[in-house]
């Protein structure tokens, strides 16, 4: 009999439902304390797994607890938020995707594993992948944005990096994709509202950067908290069982969000604890996070009869299995063994600048304001300027909340023979703008005036959601007066603007010279903001979700279907809005470079197409421009005519091509013909004989496409 079967034989109906269990662990300050619980449940298997428990000595204890003192000596499973970085920040995720580059998307991830294992952990709750079009909702911060595709890229890129090829290694952390399912489309961008959407836009859209996160070999997967059209994700058995195992051939396993096993009664479909605990457990919700609903429920639901003793044996096999896969039995102790060298800080610290530096969206940099010529006087304003703990954005991990740099730090590094005047001139968020006149004075003699607002972290991310989108507190006031300021000295104002998601600020983006969409960029935040202020690197970083005009025309996105009456200014009885144009202010995939770049020459290696055929697409790109810059191209399709009516774009693909001055590139992209398939009226895949329009080009703004079509043959 192998170790785990062996061990499930020998278990108490206590012992397997601690192993099904998953309890917080905070530290106070005489040590560590667990939520409604002590360090005896442990001894006692009553808790097999922990969250929020970080640091090599302190999970070392508990590991020990488990090891030496529960009867079993099974290892404790322990997992936190690593999100974006663990002591050492990275942009947020939403930023980091603007880097389109799944590379960076990896290696962060992979930094971000071997600091959180040093310090004990052996899973994180990441990656995050729920695609969201509303940027209402606050957690559009912690993912991929508007689309599937890149979601999906990003799945497999993240899980890679945290689980490596082996989850053996000391380094590597079991992943655990996150929200299953369509949690990004909360009733008006709410948190925790109900999700009410079509099959097909859960198939087409939001299930698929998790079906990818799968291919990648997932180590578990995390259902949302919400109602799903009328069934909670915790106990939704057909897209957990049915899809997720059985479709899609998940192995691995299922942890309940924050309480949700509990929250079953909220939603109205469980009467009581064990209710909710079966219908959890039944549905194939492994490991039950927080709620204590199954240490409590779940023996009483085995009385009525609405689990079986099989059932629990599944799921407690389940997590054994993880736990034999990352090497806990054979060395519990295998994480944890701290102290990093220096020099690996150094060259993590390194990264991070670069990807931060490469997820900076440039969105307006009118007469060249950008990268600033030599100054003498550069006046840093604004609540953000010099806010070393807001660098760090939603989700900062273990990391302390000083030593981020600043905008200021960064710009004083860069530039040490420039006088840096300094001013907050408002908080983030109050209503005191007794400090403005102050601040704008500051501006008075500048060469420049780099202007840094936006969010407060906190301002996204969980429990986060928005109604309004513009700046907070008095920070329009304060813009408003610089502008006035600069405009009457001839000075350029350089807008870094911090956000967990796209603002609506059309005036801010009319009234300043440069916009920097600077996200939340982690611990090197500061310096990478130089770099690109400075010229030292070329912004290259593009837009992974709209960015609207106002805030009704969201939800937003590139991927919509056309309407049987497209717009027409000419005609009132057509789709548009009479106060706001349709479009967004910043398309996605929108952004600038130091570069000036002209694409020609679209060109498919085939007229035509089979299922199992690739297509290699190419167009040709020139630098026209005065400076070294990278460049995005992206890949659209679009079928024209099809039994069901498709997107007008659809991505399919991304390159980045960097050119120097004059120099001139071919970017390819393949795509595979089996790409093209969509789902029909009863939502099977579909190979569909037809016209379909590659669209190539910089962004998502149907008029700056290249546009070839190629034929599919069935
Ligand atoms: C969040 C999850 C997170 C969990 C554990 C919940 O509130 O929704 O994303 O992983 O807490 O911290």
């Amino acid at each position: 009999m192998s170790r785990i079967e062996s061990l499930i034989s020998r278990m108490t109906l206590a012992e397997k439902i601690g192993q099904l269990t998953m309890t917080a662990c905070g530290m106070a300050v005489t040590g560590p304390t667990i939520a409604g619980d002590s360090t005896e449940a442990i001894k006692s298997g009553a808790i097999g797994n922990l969250l929020n428990l970080v640091g090599a000595d302190i999970v070392r204890e508990m590991q020990r607890l488990a090891i030496e003192e529960s009867r079993l000596q099974i290892p404790l499973l322990i997992g936190y938020d690593v999100i974006h970085g663990h002591r050492t920040l990275f942009p947020i995720p939403l930023g980091e995707a603007s880097t389109f580059d799944p590379g960076s998307w990896a290696a962060s991830a992979r930094e971000a594993a071997k600091e959180a294992a040093a310090d004990g952990l052996a899973m994180t709750f990441a990656p995050m992948l729920d695609v969201s079009r509303d940027p209402r909702w606050g957690r559009i911060a912690e993912g991929p944005g508007e689309d599937p595709f890149v979601g999906a890229r990003m799945a497999e890129a993240k899980v890679a990096g945290f689980q490596t090829a082996d989850l053996l290694r000391e380094d590597s952390l079991a992943a655990c994709a996150k929200h299953y399912c369509a949690y990004g489309c909360v009733t008006a961008g709410r948190d925790y509202a109900p999700v009410d959407i079509s099959e097909r836009t859960l198939h087409e859209v939001h299930m698929v950067p998790f079906a990818a996160a799968v291919g990648a070999g997932v180590a578990a997967m995390m259902p949302a908290f919400t109602d799903l059209n009328g069934i909670p994700m915790t106990a939704n058995r057909v897209l957990i069982e049915d899809w997720l195992r059985a479709r899609w051939g998940f192995d691995g396993v299922v942890i309940s969000d924050y309480n949700a096993v509990a929250e079953l009664m909220r939603h109205g479909i469980a009467a009581d604890l064990p209710d909710a605990a079966a219908l959890s457990l039944k549905a194939g919700v492994d490991i039950d996070m927080m709620a204590d609903a199954y240490r409590r429920g779940l023996p009483i639901a085995l009385e009525r009869g609405l689990v079986s003793m099989a059932d629990i044996d599944r799921s407690v096999r389940r997590v054994l299995v993880l736990k034999e896969r990352l090497g806990l039995f054979d060395d519990p102790y295998r994480r944890g063994k701290g102290g990093e060298s220096p020099a690996a800080l150094v060259a993590r610290r390194q990264l991070s600048r670069d990807i931060a530096t490469r997820s900076i969206v440039m969105l307006k940099n009118s007469a060249d304001a950008l990268p600033i010529g030599p100054v003498r006087r550069l006046a840093v304003i604004g609540p953000l300027a010099n806010a070393s703990a807001e660098m760090r954005g939603v989700w900062w991990g273990a990391a302390a909340p000083e030593g981020h740099v600043t905008v200021l730090e960064g710009l004083r590094a860069a530039l040490p023979r420039a006088e840096i005047l300094h001013s907050e001139g408002v908080d983030i968020e109050s209503g005191d703008f007794s400090g403005i006149a102050g601040g704008v004075d500051r501006c008075a003699s500048a060469d420049a005036i780099v202007l840094c607002l936006g969010e407060a972290a906190v301002m996204s991310g969980e429990a986060s959601s928005r109604a309004h989108l513009g700046l907070p507190g008095m920070q329009q006031r304060l813009a408003e007066a610089v502008f006035e300021r600069a405009k009457s000295s001839r000075i350029p104002v350089i807008v870094v603007l911090f956000s967990g998601r796209p603002l609506v600020v059309p005036w801010l983006v009319n009234g300043a010279d440069a916009v920097l969409a600077a996200w939340f960029l982690g611990s090197e935040a500061g310096n990478a903001i130089a770099d690109v202020i400075t010229g030292r690197a070329s912004p290259s970083g593009r837009t992974p979700v709209s960015w609207p005009r106002a805030a009704g025309q969201v939800p937003i996105f590139f991927s919509e279907r056309p309407s049987g009456r497209p717009f027409d200014a000419k005609d009132k009885f057509t789709s548009k809005y009479l106060d706001v144009a349709n479009e967004p202010l910043f398309p996605f995939g929108f952004g600038l470079t130091y570069g000036r770049f002209a694409q020609s020459n679209l060109r498919l290696s085939a007229p035509e197409l089979r299922f199992d055929d690739v297509l290699n697409v190419e167009i040709d790109l020139v630098n026209q421009g005065s400076r070294e810059a990278e460049e995005t191209v992206f890949l659209f399709t679009h079928d024209k005519i099809a039994t069901v009516a498709r997107p007008k774009l659809e991505l399919k693909g991304f390159a980045k091509l960097r050119l120097t001055p004059g120099a001139r590139g071919t970017a390819h992209i393949s795509l595979r013909a089996s790409d093209l398939c969509f789902l029909d009226m009863q939502l099977n895949p579909v190979f569909e004989p037809g016209e379909v329009e590659i669209l190539v080009g910089p962004c998502a703004d149907p008029k700056v496409l290249l546009s070839a079509s190629v034929r599919l043959k069935g």
